[in-house]
Parts: structure tokens; sequence; C-alpha cells
């Protein structure tokens, strides 16, 4: 799998995408008590907001199937001693069977093209969710309009953080068109090379 070999130099190679990070945190619009989970979470980089922002009475579930990326996020939440941080070694369609449906106030998918391109991933998500859950979704993208001639470069620029390029003009697509997220929004970043995007779940 190639996020095996990305992930030890996972945290040196993307600082630019911190600014959509930060961005992506401010959309889950979180309180103390929440539940949150952090589908992909990677080697853990949210995961020190996520656990302040919900505080000791809530809940922050991180899953990720590589190995070697949840190894650092292990890491990471051992030494900043993030207790109220759950991590689960697996793909997101794994949290059907341990956690309750409707539970969850926020997900957050920060640069997971994959699962937002797997329909069981999402059809998961979207049943854990409580009414009226925030969904933040960050991300690249294709380019449109006269710069799309540059998009062979996009694609050769992206390749190491995803492993398909379906749906990559619009990322979102699978996840807004189930008619389950309400009041989605779409933002260009970057001049287009990069996303953000939110809803909420519908009742
Ligand atoms: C580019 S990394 C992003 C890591 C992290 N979200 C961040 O904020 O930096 C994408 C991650 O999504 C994970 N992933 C891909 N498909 C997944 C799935 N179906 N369920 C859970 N994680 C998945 C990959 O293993 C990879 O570590």
């Amino acid at each position: 799998m190639q996020y095996r070999a990305l992930a030890a130099k996972y945290d040196t190679v993307t600082p630019r995408i911190e600014a959509l990070r930060d961005e992506a945190h401010r959309l889950l619009r979180l309180s103390v008590g929440d539940t949150v989970i952090d589908a992909g979470c990677g080697t853990g980089k949210s995961l020190q907001f996520l656990s302040a922002t919900v505080g000791a009475s809530g809940r922050v579930v991180a899953i990720e199937p590589c190995r070697e990326m949840i190894e650092i996020a292990r890491e990471r939440v051992r030494l900043a001693k993030l207790d109220n941080v759950t991590l689960i070694e697996g793909d997101v369609c794994a949290l059907r069977e341990q956690f309750a449906l409707a539970t969850v106030n926020a997900v957050l998918l920060m640069f997971t093209h994959d699962l937002l391109q797997s329909r069981a991933s999402i059809a998961t998500l979207l049943a854990l969710a409580k009414p009226g859950a925030r969904f933040a979704l960050a991300g690249g993208k294709l380019f449109s309009g006269p710069l799309s001639l540059l998009n062979p470069w996009v694609e050769w620029r992206q390749k190491p953080y995803c492993t398909t390029f379906e749906n990559y003009d619009a990322p979102w697509r699978k996840l807004f068109a189930t008619d389950a997220l309400a009041h989605t929004q779409v933002h260009p970043r970057y001049m287009g090379i990069a996303y953000i995007a939110h809803g909420e779940r519908a009742p």
C-alpha cells in the first residue's frame, strides 16, 4: 500500500495543507462533550486540536487502516496524553460494528479522497452521524477552466496522497449526492487546486 511508504515523511512533506486543516477544524463547530470521528486520520495531525476542543467529557474516534500511519498517530496520542482519543486500526466501515448509530456530532475528512469514493465508507459515516452532525472535508482537486491544462501535473503531484483519481474534479460528489447532507457548500482554495467542503447530516 502506498501509504506505508508515505507515513514516515508525511508530517514533513505536508506543511502547506495546515491552513486547510485549520479551516476544516473550525467548520466542525465542536463543543465540549462532542463525539467526533477523524476518518482516515493518517499520522494523527488533527488529534491534538480535536481532543482539546471536545475536552475530557468528549470523545475523538480516529480510524486508519495503514499500520505505519496509525503507529505515528498512536505515539502522538501517547506523548500528548490525549486520553479522550480512541484509535482504531481498520477501514472506516469497521466503525459500524463498534459504535451505535446516530451518535456522532461531527466527522472530519481531511485529505481522504479514496475514502470519499467508497459508497460503503460514506454510508457508514452517514449512519453514525446524528441529525445535524457537521461534516468538514478538505483535499486536493483538479483545476477547472483554462488551468485544467495543468491537470496532468496535478495528478502527478497528488499521486502519493490518493490511490484513485475518480471524481478528482469534485471529490465531494458521491457524499453530497446522497441527499443525506443538508446545507452543503464547497469553496475552492489555492486557485482551485484544493477545496474545503461542508454540510450537516439531514434529519
Ligand atoms: C493523505 S492521508 C490523510 C491523513 C490525515 N487525514 C491528515 O489529516 O493528514 C489519507 C489517509 O486515508 C486513509 N484511508 C484511505 N481509505 C480509507 C478508508 N476506507 N477508511 C479509513 N481510512 C482510509 C489512508 O490509509 C491514508 O492514511
